[in-house]
């Protein structure tokens, strides 16, 4: 096998553009020391990303990506809760991810989905009405984070005070730690798994009307979730649904702000808001690296081969601006954009929830360009982004309101 490429460590993520456009000039396949100082394999070029998240070959069963990943390190201990927390659809193979998915398809189809588009743009006429009367604002913490937040909360059934403590758990789980660091994640996910059994408990002795008490009630013939199915099922929709769309539009906005030209094009022609927003996913997504896989067996991407039992990250990110695939792929085109991105994934773990996040995305913009025709980054806005290798988000994103 070739030798590591090099490492990556914090400044990684102030640009990961920047890498990336290094790496594919090389190849479209990398071996990355990680700041665990594990070395995963790491998927740059688009054709390859989309191959590889399609191969059955790459697996994703959560209990053996922990053993993978604990010989690497050359430990033992595992963490129970985390390999309970991930044991749910993106963490499962067929026959049992699709079982699992079955079962919350037809909560997030098209047509569901736009039932709920009244309260998501009451949802969001509140949360700008608070802001509308000051200057500036932090429009993460504002607007991006608590809009897709309220949403997921109201649509699992999850009480919405609660959300510090699982946003803290969350941040906890998807950051990287660094060598030496302490980990945290044992406590946070303690945290978690507590929590949601509790929450799953309740809905068991008084199903009310949410997606997480119909899961409980679930029977296709005879056959229902665990509890510990229902946990993982609730873990994973509580953190696909606050950690992405937060960014899609923290991500989006900065993207926009940055070439005012687009900005206006679009308030004066709020009918190219749906285009825009596939251009955001394409240019900077949410997700940077898709969750981990493993090779159940050898497989060569792009020339390289990959042994067996070896982790692979596909970056999304990477792909999505992979020259061989998009035109000029580091300008954003909110106008022209050309289809085919990945943000959402690809294969049997495409995104459940991209109906939610497009109609989420689409009320958000339609009603800031109304709203705040003059929206402008804060000339004093020194930008800082989440150092996870999953998700590429802000910090903060202080704004100008007029
Ligand atoms: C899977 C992206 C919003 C629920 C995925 C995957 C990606 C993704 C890339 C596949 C990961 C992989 O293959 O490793 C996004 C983006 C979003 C978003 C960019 C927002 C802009 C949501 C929302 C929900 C959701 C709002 C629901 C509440 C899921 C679920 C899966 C998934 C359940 C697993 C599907 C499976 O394994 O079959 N998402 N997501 N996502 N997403 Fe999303």
């Amino acid at each position: 096998a070739p030798a590591p490429v090099e490492s990556i460590g914090a400044e990684f993520f102030d640009d990961p553009h920047a890498r990336y456009r290094r790496w594919r000039a090389e190849g479209p396949v990398h071996r990355v020391r990680f700041p665990d100082d594990v070395v995963r394999w790491v998927i740059v070029g688009y054709a390859e990303a989309r191959i590889a998240l399609a191969d059955p070959r790459l697996r994703k069963d959560a209990g053996q990506l922990d053993a993978i990943l604990h010989a690497k390190r050359g430990t033992t201990a595992t963490d129970p809760n985390i390999v309970a927390l991930l044991t749910h659809m993106l963490g499962t193979d067929p026959p049992a991810h699709t079982r699992l998915r079955k079962l919350v398809n037809k909560a997030f189809t098209s047509r569901q989905v736009a039932l709920l588009r009244p309260r998501i743009e009451q949802i969001t006429a509140t949360l700008l009405d608070a802001i509308g009367d000051r200057d500036e604002v932090d429009l993460m913490r504002d607007f991006a984070n608590p809009l897709p937040v309220t949403v997921i909360c109201e649509l699992l059934g999850v009480p919405f005070e609660d959300r510090a403590d699982f946003q803290a758990w969350t941040k906890t789980l998807v950051t990287v730690v660094g060598e030496g660091e302490h980990d945290e994640r044992p406590t946070a996910s303690a945290a978690m798994v507590g929590y949601l059994a509790k929450l799953v408990r309740a809905k068991q002795s008084e199903p009310a009307e949410d997606l997480l008490s119909e899961l409980v009630l679930a029977d296709d013939e005879g056959d229902r979730l665990t509890d510990q199915e229902l946990v993982s099922m609730a873990f994973l929709l509580l953190v696909a649904g606050h950690e992405t769309t937060v960014n899609l539009i923290g991500n989006g906005v900065l993207a926009l702000l940055r070439d005012p030209e687009q900005w206006r094009a679009l308030r004066e022609d709020p009918t190219g808001v749906p285009a825009a927003i596939e251009e955001f996913l394409r240019f900077d997504g949410p997700v940077d690296m898709a969750t981990a896989r493993y090779t159940a067996e050898p497989i060569t991407l792009g020339n390289t081969e990959i042994p067996a039992g070896e982790i692979v990250y596909v970056a999304l990110s990477a792909a999505n601006r992979d020259p061989a695939r998009f035109e000029a792929p580091d300008t954003l085109a909110t106008d022209t954009p050309t289809p085919g991105h990945l943000a959402f994934g690809h294969g049997i773990h495409f995104c459940v929830g991209a109906p939610l996040a497009r109609v989420e995305a689409q009320i958000a913009f339609t009603a800031l360009l109304a709203r705040f025709p003059d929206l402008a980054l804060s000339p004093t806005a020194d930008l800082h982004w989440q150092t996870s290798t999953l998700i590429r988000g802000l910090l903060e994103l202080p704004v100008r309101l007029r």
